[in-house]
């Protein structure tokens, strides 16, 4: 495992990823983790990400870590904070960089750079410099404004970059990683999600045993690859219920029923239908919090009834041993972000809803808490899942509840499931759906404006495309699609969708806007 050792940056998850896409394993630490408990997990190398802003000082990086013999791989602000915990001399930058820097000489003899052209664009964003590298050290990349824009000690095994070598912006990163990896640590690139289906597999016939267990399908791809797992380990003493509250996408609960219905062969499903319940107790509700919390509580009531009919059930059957586990879709950011990695820090709390209570007396499986998206969808692929639900775009829980500004009615859930449906129709027949993070559409239902079809006067609501681009939901930008695409889009939805007469796109990114309207 090579662990990324965080403090406080952003790039941390992404040069985590970066590093098991060159199919090494990787975890990523916080710093508020003792350098004990760093070491005591055995890391083949460690990776040290910074934030380095003007207004703090330079993080202060246990020397504890660098002294390990092991392979340190320094970058951005991590870069000047180990730089200054081995006597480097630092400085605040004149102005903070952020953004591209054209590097002019970089030393291809280098161990990081073997095999990079000299001159590269790199991304930074730090407010200190190294001007002048810490004894034993050989500069390998400068600049104007970064004196020692690179260095490395080989015989200490330490190796910095000044830059952020895990995006795109810069373009050469990917290779710096690379060769820290596969030069400088001398590791080998035999990790694979196909080793991990393996070993969950594994995993989850160790832990459920002869019992049985529960997973609550919400649509998502999370919920659908973890069950799929389980499914594949345990067979039918998986049960997957799946709740339809009324408020989900055009044929979402057909495709469920198609991925994991009788014909599967594999778990047992049950559908609940509990639409009427969740629209009359949405009735004549337009505040979205009020929306959020009345569906978030039917939701755990709807499951916990559906759970005790499958244990009662399950009491008659003389062959059938208790249902004690729960499979839960739990990706590994959200064990980053909830903080219950080792040591690693709270940056928000999940507020699931469309989730389960906490006291429920089960026991999780949790097969996908080592993975990040882009690999559990490889291992939904991996399990014959089809592209409609592997390449699903995240949902929310209350579904197209919050996407209806005003009072949620069938009618204009109708409306606004026909207009989503052609608009997801239109971004994956142009192939763009997978470079799409989300695309929203929102119904303003309060809102109605004059238009004119054949002549006629029309009197109908608008709705909002909302497609963004975003890494992890956190930040997000609007989505540019082409305009003949949207052209289509907007034609079609205004001819085929009666009642929507208006078609208006949303081009705020987040911040300021949230990615849902509600
Ligand atoms: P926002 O709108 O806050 O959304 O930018 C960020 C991500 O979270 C999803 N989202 C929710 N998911 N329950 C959920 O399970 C909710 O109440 C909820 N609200 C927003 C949203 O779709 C996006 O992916």
């Amino acid at each position: 495992t090579v662990i990324v050792v965080d403090y406080g940056s952003d790039d941390a998850q992404v040069l985590s990823r970066r590093i098991r896409e060159a199919k090494v394993y990787s975890e990523v630490y916080s710093y508020t983790a003792s350098a004990d408990t760093i070491l005591a997990a055995r890391p083949a190398a460690l990776v040290i990400a910074a934030r380095s802003s003007a207004a703090e000082d330079v993080a202060v990086v246990d020397p504890k870590l660098l002294e390990a013999d092991i392979p340190v791989l320094a970058v951005g602000g991590g870069f000047t904070a180990v730089s200054k915990a081995l006597g480097a001399s630092v400085r605040q930058a004149d102005t903070p960089l952020a953004g591209t820097v054209q590097l002019e000489n970089i030393d291809d003899n280098a161990t990081l750079f073997s095999g990079q052209p000299t001159s590269q664009d790199v991304a930074v964003n730090h407010a200190h410099v190294v001007t002048e590298a810490a004894a034993g050290f050989v500069v390998t990349a400068s600049h104007a404004d970064m004196p020692v824009a690179a260095a490395e000690d080989a015989k200490a095994q330490v190796y910095g970059v000044a830059w952020n070598p895990g995006t795109a912006d810069s373009p050469h990163g990917q290779s710096v990683i690379k060769n820290f990896l596969f030069i400088a640590a001398d590791l080998a690139p035999d990790w694979s999600v196909d080793l991990v289906i393996d070993q969950q597999i594994a995993k989850i016939r160790e832990q459920i045993g002869d019992k049985r267990a529960l997973v609550g399908l919400s649509g998502g791809v999370d919920s659908a690859v973890a069950a799929a797992l389980v499914q594949r380990a345990v067979g039918d003493q998986l049960t997957a219920v799946y709740v339809n509250h009324g408020l989900m996408r055009k044929d979402e609960s057909v495709e469920i029923e198609r991925a994991f219905g009788a014909s599967t062969g594999g778990a047992k499903l049950v559908m609940v239908d509990a639409e009427d319940e969740f629209l009359s107790a949405l009735h004549g509700v337009s505040d979205p919090e009020e929306k959020r919390k009345i569906i978030g509580e039917r939701f755990i009531r709807t499951f916990e009834q559906a759970q005790a009919d499958i244990v009662a059930a399950s009491a008659h059957d003389p062959d059938a041993t208790d249902v004690q586990f729960l499979v839960q879709g739990t990706v590994y950011p959200d064990v980053i972000e909830s903080g219950d990695a080792d040591g690693s820090k709270v940056i928000k709390s999940h507020h699931n809803v469309g989730g389960l209570p906490e006291d429920l007396e089960f026991e999780l499986v949790e097969p996908l808490r080592q993975l990040f998206k882009d690999e559990v969808r490889e291992v939904g692929t991996q399990l014959g899942l089809p592209d409609e639900i592997v390449w699903r775009q995240p949902f929310p829980g209350p579904g197209l509840g919050i996407r209806i500004v005003g009072a949620i009615s069938k009618q204009r859930l109708d409306l606004l499931r026909e207009a989503d449906a052609i608009v997801r129709e239109e971004l994956t027949a142009s192939g763009l759906d997978r470079e799409i993070w989300q695309s929203p559409v929102v119904l303003l239902a309060d809102v109605r404006s004059v238009g004119v079809n054949e002549g006629g006067r029309t009197y109908g609501h608008p709705v909002v495309l909302r497609p963004v681009v975003s890494e992890d939901a956190m930040t997000a930008r609007f989505a540019r699609i082409p305009y003949d695409i949207l052209d289509r889009i907007s034609q079609r939805i205004t001819a085929e969708v009666d009642g929507i007469n208006r078609v208006v796109l949303d081009i705020t990114g987040k911040p300021p806007g949230t990615i849902e309207w509600e």
